[in-house]
């Protein structure tokens, strides 16, 4: 019988890179808080029509991605392929329009996506969703991006570009929809496949496709700009007026549609060129209508999501400090047989005691037990004996300096904290 793998697209996070993880999600909790975002935990499955409502029947995230299965009780469910729906769901659900406005969160957490997997895409990744749910004011708009940027400086990312559009809103994008319908028609025999597809169904995700000469030809196609009402106009202005206060540098992109359909109005990326093809690490907007099309009441919002996987990715490529990390500060070695028992009750004194120690369990040689402290990065040794046993001592070894001395047992501890 074969041996079971995980499945295609779905990786283990090992111990060598789970304490990365950790500090890039302890740094979220740093930043979030500073901004007054509050951490919520949301499912990580939801009624399928949560996501195909939310986010647009004709998006490639509901037609092709989505984890859709059956339940014991036949109702259809699906694996989250994004946290903002849900959002908006735990925000009526929990009836949190009683609350202060904007309301704003955070969560980190695996989304699931059946995407073709390769360099920084995966059918299961993690996001760092960050959203401000009740308020259409533009700063916020701006809060939330400066929040994204905030993290990334924090984690010592450089070289990333932001990019940024308005994509309109029900009273303006019909008519852009028909502009684009008109000149894209008179191409479509030079579109790819997909946008061939897309011309009646999702004209605006044309502009972001990669295919070269779909690029092109939407060079040339009429802008969002120019199509825009007055309430979009006004609403983009003043965004962008707040990110120049803030001095945040940003490029305007008319071709960034985003591929949920959800977005109202600003829509924006954060890029950088150490991920490749996937160069987006974050990417995030407005979405005033999705509350309504989830059937809830009008709600603003607005918001982001980080990958995590790329962020790590970018982080090691640009050899960003991770923090310190874990090892443990003691590595108890038995001397002998008689005091392989005695190393166990000595192991749990000390980690009572505040250290991070451990311990032989496999009868292994001195030698062996050194290797291992060494290869935990224990900062010390402590050997215990026969001898030491009856003396009521131990050697404590300082494996940065090779120092050594002989402590009674009852103040190894402090011995050691005092050194650490
Ligand atoms: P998204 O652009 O689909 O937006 O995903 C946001 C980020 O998640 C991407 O920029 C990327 O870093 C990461 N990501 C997406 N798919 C994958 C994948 N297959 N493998 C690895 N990483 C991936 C959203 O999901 C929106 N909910 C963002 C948002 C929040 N808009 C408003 N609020």
């Amino acid at each position: 019988m074969s041996t079971i793998t995980a499945p295609r697209g779905v990786r283990d996070i090992l111990p060598e890179e789970s304490w990365k993880w950790a500090h890039v999600l302890s740094a979220t909790g740093k930043i979030a808080y500073a901004h007054s975002y509050r951490e919520i935990h949301l499912p990580v499955f939801e009624q399928t029509d949560l996501f195909s409502r939310g986010i647009g029947e004709t998006t490639d995230v509901v037609e092709k991605e989505m984890y859709t299965f059956l339940d014991r009780g036949k109702r259809s469910l699906t694996l989250r392929p994004e946290a903002t729906a849900s959002m908006v769901r735990a925000y009526l659900q929990n009836k949190m329009q009683s609350d202060q406005q904007p309301v704003k969160l955070w969560c980190a957490g695996p989304m699931f996506r059946y995407e073709r997997p390769q360099k920084g895409r995966y059918r299961q990744f993690w996001q760092i969703d960050v959203e401000a749910l009740g308020s259409d004011n533009p700063l916020v708009d701006v809060e939330v991006i400066s929040v994204a940027l905030a993290l990334f400086e924090d984690l010592g990312l450089s070289n990333l570009d932001v990019v940024i559009n308005s994509v309109g809103c029900p009273a303006c994008r019909p008519a852009y929809r028909e502009e684009l319908q008109t000149y894209f028609s008179d191409h479509i025999d030079e579109l790819c496949e997909t946008c061939k597809s897309r011309l009646h169904r999702n004209p605006l995700r044309i502009l972001d496709c990669k295919n070269e000469r779909c690029r092109e030809i939407t060079e040339n196609a009429p802008d969002i700009y120019s199509s825009l009402c007055q309430e979009c106009r006004v609403h983009f202005d003043a965004v962008l007026d707040g990110l120049r206060m803030l001095g945040i540098h940003f490029h305007l992109d008319k071709r960034l549609v985003r591929g949920l359909d959800y977005y109202t109005k600003t829509a924006f990326e954060v890029l950088s060129g150490e991920l490749g093809a996937q160069n987006a690490v974050c990417g995030g907007g407005r979405y005033d209508n999705l509350s309504e099309a989830v059937g809830g009441p009008h709600l603003p919002g607005v918001g982001f999501a980080a990958g995590l996987e790329r962020i790590v990715l970018i982080m090691e490529q640009q050899q960003c400090s991770f923090g310190r990390k874990p090892s443990i500060d003691i590595y108890v070695v038995s001397a002998d047989e008689t005091s392989r028992k005695e190393a166990f009750s000595l192991v749990t004194e000390l980690r009572k005691n505040g250290l991070k120690a451990d311990l032989d369990f496999l009868d292994r040689s001195m030698k062996a037990q050194f290797k291992s402290a060494v290869s935990k990065e224990s900062k010390f040794t402590c050997i215990l004996g026969e001898s030491e046993i009856s003396e009521g001592t131990v050697t404590l070894k300082d494996l940065r300096t090779g120092e050594q001395v002989a402590v009674p047992r009852q103040e190894a501890a402090s011995y050691v904290l005092s050194r650490i």
